[in-house]
């Protein structure tokens, strides 16, 4: 079915009534915002690679784990990552934000990410892969599992090194306005955060 300029009445629908891209489409703008993991990888010949993943969140705190999901077991980051079994998720300020959309282009395999995109590179300290050296945090990973989920491929790394610049710490913890991270909305859109407000959770627990 093709998407209504406006709804009458609620859209209740099996997924079956969409193609891939209006799934896509339909789910990208309800799950938001979704933060982005910029992950940098290296092939197996030394070409490093940069590209961003919405489809990213941290998996475990305990040992820390992330993951981020690709649409297609062919992207270089996955690609790579099985080659050398490393990726760096590093985590992009608004001001980076038109490197992290140039590092999304389709390019060949051979072509370095960062020069592409006009990045400086730095180096790990536990991995291969590079950092980008304008962003505030970075999360070095060893891949431990790759699990195919549909026509996607996650993988999924333990965190073996943080770094996080003394820009963004103030009163004992990262403090968000100073990550200023972007977030991908819908389609081309993204966000910033806005109103950051605080809930203390619930003192009852009554397990133990
Ligand atoms: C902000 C943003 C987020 C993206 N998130 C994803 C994602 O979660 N999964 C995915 O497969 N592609 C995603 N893409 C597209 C990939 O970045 C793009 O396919 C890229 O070329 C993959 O690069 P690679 O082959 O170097 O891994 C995203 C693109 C942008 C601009």
């Amino acid at each position: 079915m093709d998407f209504p300029d406006t709804l009458a009445a609620p859209l209740e629908v099996p997924p079956s009534a969409f193609d891939t891209a209006q799934m896509n489409f339909l789910l990208t703008g309800l799950v938001i915002p979704r933060v982005i993991g910029w992950i940098s990888t290296i092939s197996a010949a030394g070409v490093p690679n940069l590209a961003p993943y919405s489809f990213f969140t941290v998996a475990s705190t305990e040992p820390p784990h992330l993951l981020y999901s690709a649409a297609s077991a062919t992207k270089d980051s996955v690609v790579n990552a099985r080659e050398t079994g490393q990726f760096v998720a590093n985590i992009a300020d608004q001001a980076l934000v038109d490197a992290l959309v140039a590092s999304s282009a389709a390019v060949a395999p051979s072509v370095d990410e960062f020069q592409y995109a006009g990045l400086r590179s730095a180096p790990s300290a536990r991995v291969r892969p590079p950092r980008v050296a304008m962003a505030k945090a970075h999360l070095e990973c060893e891949v431990r599992q790759f699990v195919s989920v549909g026509s996607s491929t996650l993988v999924i790394g333990e965190i073996v090194h943080i770094h996080v610049d003394p820009a963004i710490w103030a009163g004992g913890r990262v403090q968000p306005n100073l990550l200023n991270p972007v977030a991908r909305l819908g389609g081309s859109s993204y966000a910033t955060l806005a109103d950051v407000f605080s809930r203390p959770g619930p003192t009852i627990n009554e397990r133990g």
